[in-house]
């Protein structure tokens, strides 16, 4: 059984993807040990209450200094001791210990095709404002492993999605949303509950499913 921790700052729509595909059983083999959210008012924590999921709010705002608020994180997560770590939606920079004590064992979900869009800067409505002003025809999402950069650790799956010249950024991030983002967040997280992800040389290799 994969055990994951899943961090979430705000609306928490690919947590619920995540819950929903662990409830119909299209992620198999995977509990949700503990949702942490950096802030009390998340809807995702409302969403991981109603499916009784245990869940917590580390906010920075609580601690003296960031140092202290890393270290509770950190020590949080230790404590825990999940096989895996989700970031769904969420809006602090890991601190590297973090990312050294839990190496490839971290995952992100990014709203574009990295590296178009990504790294320091880009996130939530940014990525697609800068998409739109860019003028891409196709955009989309991307999750990845962690690694000690800005959206540049390993990438475990993509999905293209098309821009409409319609397209406000809260149209495109709500499509992406739909038709990448929480397709491709479960399905990461039951091909490594299922051993099928493998890390070499700093990339991501998915095994082929044999049935
Ligand atoms: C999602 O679009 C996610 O890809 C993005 O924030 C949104 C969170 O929505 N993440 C980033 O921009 C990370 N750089 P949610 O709380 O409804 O899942």
């Amino acid at each position: 059984m994969l055990r994951i921790a899943v961090l979430v700052s705000g609306g928490g729509t690919n947590l619920q993807a995540v819950i929903d595909r662990i409830e119909d059983g299209t992620i198999r083999n995977t509990e949700i040990a503990m949702v942490i959210s950096n802030n009390k008012n998340a809807k995702a924590l409302e969403r991981a209450e109603k499916h009784n999921i245990p869940s917590c709010c580390i906010s920075p705002k609580d601690f003296e200094s960031r140092e202290v608020f890393n270290k509770t994180l950190l020590r949080t997560l230790t404590d825990l001791n999940p096989d895996l770590i989700v970031l769904a939606g969420f809006m602090v920079v890991i601190p590297p210990e973090m990312i050294r004590a839990f190496k490839n064992r971290i995952i992100n979900i990014h709203p574009s095709l990295i590296p178009s869009f990504c790294g320091t800067g880009y996130y939530g409505l940014r990525v697609h404002e800068a998409a739109l002003a860019r003028g891409v025809k196709i955009s989309g999402a991307t999750v990845h492993f962690v690694d000690e950069g800005t959206d540049t650790g390993p990438i475990i799956l993509q999905k293209a999605v098309k821009v409409k010249p319609t397209d406000t950024p809260e149209v495109l991030q709500r499509r992406i949303m739909e038709e990448a983002e929480w397709q491709i967040m479960p399905k990461a997280i039951d091909l490594i509950a299922a051993g099928k992800v493998k890390v070499v040389d700093g990339v991501a290799f998915i095994e082929e499913e044999t049935a």
